[in-house]
């Protein structure tokens, strides 16, 4: 509630109707890193006619995400650069239709059911480890990228996505380049004849036409497996054995229309592959400059008798550590934004309706409050680490976090585990690693290894 002694929130005056938008888009981070610098936590800024705020302390990241949450939607900001690829799926969808969308996928994610993913998980990174050669040197970012989808297309799609990479890698990279504030088209409406934004349109066009074509290739699965009652199939198609099957039995029930279903497909291709990729890229990039902590990781892993499964990652305490520590220093996701529905007092602050509000893990995951030299990557510190619940928050917080924080913890582990067993890996590229920032972090340029064989 806003009460009357709510102030409005410092911030630097802006020069007249551009704002800070050129600032921001030359450098996010460093914009960013200033305003908190210079004005505190709670910081009033001006971007492309957009009032932003940027809430940077725990406490009241907390309260926007979970104590006041009902005061917050996700925003025309989203909307208006991500709602042309992901129309109303579940990311940007609000109020009952979210709800009802979420409660229709959550059951693919339930623990049991993660865990029945993990199988997949190793098996798939063992074919990239057996595909190594020692000596080589790769370029991790697109790999990882590669193996990601690939788990997701088999574990929540039930389908191999090889050979169809390309249409979904496209798209990814025309949303990214959409989303880049240094490329200025973040700020361009979608109907500007502009190239990048004429090829983003194609290329969400050539992504829909494939995940129609999944949907189309499932319905009629399932309705051979109804008509022919092989018990088998049965169970398989008509009994919701994976999150598409999930999706397309809700709309065929009536409670999904055909437009939800093919935006959640795409949700999900997006929100679930290349964030679980750069983490980890993220993780190899740290380990490979820090071969102390490297060798913590492999003396967890040799400890085990095979590559690890589900059962295995909660006794893989230094893994799980630098995952951690890789996610806090490089946040495959930098920032969240919310819009108020009113106006809200956040800390002393007054943050009116229909504002941007941005909540970034970059500056709160590196803030020297919470952690002691915070650019350091230092897996250790999280054996005694009391911070503040919200001082960490890659996945979000509150009703909205991530949907997919369970199978993406378990994958990550997995893949770094299986990879890191056979190999030991050097980083080439220099640090810190230089990232752009987009609707996910990403690397400005290859991320290096050298591969050593174990
Ligand atoms: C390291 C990996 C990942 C990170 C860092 C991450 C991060 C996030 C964050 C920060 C949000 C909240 C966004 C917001 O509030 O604006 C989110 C939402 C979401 N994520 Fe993830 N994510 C990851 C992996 C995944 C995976 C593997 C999936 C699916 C398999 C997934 C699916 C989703 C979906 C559908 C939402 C929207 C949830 C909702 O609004 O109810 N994510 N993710």
């Amino acid at each position: 509630m806003a009460t009357n002694r709510a102030r409005v929130p410092p911030g630097p005056d802006g020069l007249p109707l551009v704002g800070h938008t050129l600032q921001l888009s030359r450098d996010v981070f460093g914009f960013y890193e200033r305003l908190h610098a210079d004005y505190g936590d709670v910081v009033r800024y001006e971007v492309n006619g957009d009032e932003g705020y940027i809430v940077a302390h725990p406490d009241l990241v907390e309260q926007v995400l979970v104590t006041d949450d009902a005061a917050f939607v996700k925003g025309d900001l989203l909307q208006r650069t991500l709602s042309s690829a992901l129309g109303e799926g579940m990311l940007l969808a609000e109020g009952d239709d979210w709800r009802g969308q979420r409660t229709t996928a959550q059951p693919a994610f339930y623990r049991e059911r993660v865990a029945a993913y993990g199988e997949t998980m190793t098996a798939f990174a063992g074919d990239v480890a057996e595909g190594w050669t020692d000596g080589a040197v790769v370029d991790v970012r697109p790999a990882m990228s590669e193996l990601t989808l690939r788990i997701l297309g088999r574990t929540l799609f039930g389908l191999d996505i090889r050979g169809r990479e390309s249409v979904v890698r496209d798209t990814a990279e025309a949303l990214r380049t959409r989303t880049d504030p240094s490329s200025l088209t973040a700020f361009l409406p979608d109907w500007v004849p502009a190239p990048s934004v004429r090829a983003y349109r194609r290329a969400i066009e050539d992504a829909r036409d494939l995940v129609d074509d999944l949907i189309a290739q499932r319905r009629a699965e399932r309705e051979e497996a109804t008509a022919t009652s092989a018990d088998e199939a049965v169970s398989r198609f008509a009994g919701g054995d994976d999150l598409l099957t999930m999706l397309v039995a809700a709309a065929d029930a009536g409670g999904m229309d055909d437009a939800t279903l093919r935006d959640n497909m795409l949700t999900f291709l997006f929100a679930g592959h290349e964030t679980s990729a750069l983490a980890v890229t993220y993780a190899l990039f740290c380990l490979g400059h820090h071969p102390e902590a490297q060798a913590r990781v492999h003396a967890d892993l040799d400890a085990l008798d095979a590559p690890p499964t589900a059962d295995d990652v909660d006794d893989l305490p230094h893994l799980d550590r630098a995952v951690r520590e890789a996610m806090r220093l490089y946040p495959p996701v930098y920032t969240h934004f919310r819009e108020p529905v009113r106006d809200v007092t956040v800390g002393d602050y007054l943050i009116p309706e229909g504002s941007v509000v941005s909540l970034p893990q970059w500056l709160v995951h590196r803030d020297e409050r919470w952690y002691d030299d915070p650019l350091a990557f230092a897996p250790e510190r999280w054996v005694d680490w009391d911070g503040p619940e919200y001082a960490y928050f890659p996945f979000s917080g509150g009703p909205r976090h991530c949907i997919g924080m369970r199978f993406a913890e378990l994958e990550i582990r997995l893949v770094l585990g299986t990879l890191l067993r056979e190999w030991r890996v050097e980083s080439l590229t220099d640090r810190p690693l230089d990232l752009d920032a987009a609707a996910n972090t990403t690397p400005t340029d290859p991320v290096e290894l050298r591969l050593h064989a174990r």
